[in-house]
């Protein structure tokens, strides 16, 4: 079957998480994805966090599935020579180097239009243009520069930023669909673009919610839902919300039976308005249901917390999944905190290929995280990570190196 970004060839010039998810989606999606590496060291992933000596990192493999690798000294005068070849050849050029870096290569947006005007250039950058444009940026300064750090955790407490990659991963999702769009408009325009996703704009896009809630609180001065009402106070700013929903139905976390010694035994629980009274019965509070002070979601929002924890009481006497099980037949939105090893060792998640088992030459078998975007006429097959310059010489060969002129190269240290 055929893959929907069949004959799209990418140059990828990604490192360490952002750039390598964008282009691993790319990937699954069917593009030839040439994974550019500094010869000897490669992505510097390759090697941190390494769980087995001397292997690629779990960190490498797990973001760089069903790339080709080639190693080339970008540096080296015939080395930028392979490069622009690859350039000439390539549709999208994607990189997520520090600002500059790829301008001091030798590859200026001007240059790379020279060579290729249908060059699609992809970059993720730190910030946008303004006064941090320069800075080099990983995911949690971006999680604290888009906003997520100072609306996550609670009122009492410091910012806390997120488990989930939102800065890096997160920014990696929005370049993709930059880069389908671009690849898109080419085929009207006949031309490359510049495509820039930026991580704080990224998180901020994630955080919309909270902006929204930063001119609902400068507008009214109290937000309802937020566990600060009624008693506590609202200052400037969008305040921690600890575990409130971002919605307009109310939900925290809750105990199940287990929380003494299960760091997870807990659940998400929404007391959605339509099912109130279903909530009321399950819990064996049924006079609530028709009491003015608790009938109505204006009338709950200054008693939240007393009404959590009353449900609380129920659910610490289930176990999360007893209790998924039965609030779920009254349609009560719930969801169980899940941890990692129960979600590697779920089985629905295998049968969907959203956790795949891969085999390695050098790792063995380990578990990565599949396409979570399912093309039904575009199915992935997620294949392992490319050995540092695994791929060389066949891409050499591709470009129209011969066997000789691939060996002068690799003595002359460009690739
Ligand atoms: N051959 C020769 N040199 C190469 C090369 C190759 N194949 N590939 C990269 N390089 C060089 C670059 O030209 C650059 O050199 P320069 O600084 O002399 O111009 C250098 O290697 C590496 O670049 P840099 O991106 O600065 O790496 P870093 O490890 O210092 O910084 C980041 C890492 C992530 C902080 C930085 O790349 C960054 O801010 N990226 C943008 C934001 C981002 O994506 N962050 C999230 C990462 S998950």
């Amino acid at each position: 079957m055929g893959k929907a970004l069949d004959g799209v060839r990418i140059l990828d010039f990604t490192h360490v998480q952002s750039g390598p998810t964008c282009t691993q989606l790319l990937a699954w999606f069917g593009a030839d994805v040439i994974k550019v590496e500094r010869a000897g060291a490669g992505d510097i992933t390759r090697e941190q966090l390494r769980d087995i000596p001397d292997v690629d990192s779990l960190y490498f493999t797990m973001l760089n599935h069903n790339k080709r690798s080639v190693t080339i000294d970008t540096k080296n005068p015939e080395g930028k020579q392979v490069l622009e070849a690859l350039i000439q050849k390539c549709d999208v050029l994607v990189e997520n180097f520090a600002p500059g870096a790829l301008d001091r290569m030798g590859f200026t947006w001007e240059r790379i239009q020279e060579l290729n005007p249908r060059m699609i250039v992809a970059s993720v950058k730190g910030f946008g243009p303004g006064p941090y444009e320069d800075c080099k940026v990983y995911e949690n300064v971006a999680q604290c520069a888009g906003g997520a750090a100072s609306t996550t955790g609670f009122d009492d407490g410091p910012p806390v930023v997120s488990g989930a990659q939102i800065g890096d991963s997160g920014t990696g999702l929005h370049l993709a669909l930059g880069i389908v769009t671009a690849l898109y408009q080419r085929t009207q325009t006949g031309r490359g673009q510049r495509v820039l996703a930026a991580m704080q704009d990224g998180v901020l896009n994630l955080c919309r919610v909270k902006l929204r809630d930063q001119q609902r609180l400068e507008r009214t001065g109290v937000m309802k839902e937020y566990p600060q009402y009624p008693n506590g106070k609202f200052g400037e700013a969008v305040p921690r919300a600890g575990n409130a929903s971002g919605g307009g139905q109310p939900g925290w976390i809750l105990k199940c039976k287990g929380w003494e010694t299960d760091p997870n035994a807990y659940i998400y629980f929404i007391t959605q308005a339509p099912v109130w009274a279903k909530i009321c019965n399950v819990i064996g509070k049924e006079e609530w249901a028709t009491d003015p002070d608790y009938a109505t979601p204006a009338a709950r929002l200054p008693r939240l917390k007393d009404i959590f924890a009353e449900i609380e009481r129920w659910t610490m006497t289930k176990t999360k999944f007893e209790a998924m099980q039965i609030l779920n037949k009254y349609d009560i939105p719930c969801g169980p905190i899940l941890s990692m090893k129960e979600i590697a060792e779920e089985p629905s998640l295998r049968q969907t290929g959203t956790i795949v088992e891969v085999d390695h030459p050098t790792r063995g078998k380990y578990l990565t995280v599949g396409n979570p975007i399912k093309l039904s006429d575009s199915p992935t097959e997620v294949k392992r990570s490319p050995l540092l310059g695994e791929h060389t010489d066949e891409v050499m060969a591709e470009l129209g190196y011969s066997p000789e002129q691939i060996s002068a190269l690799r003595t002359a240290g460009a690739i």
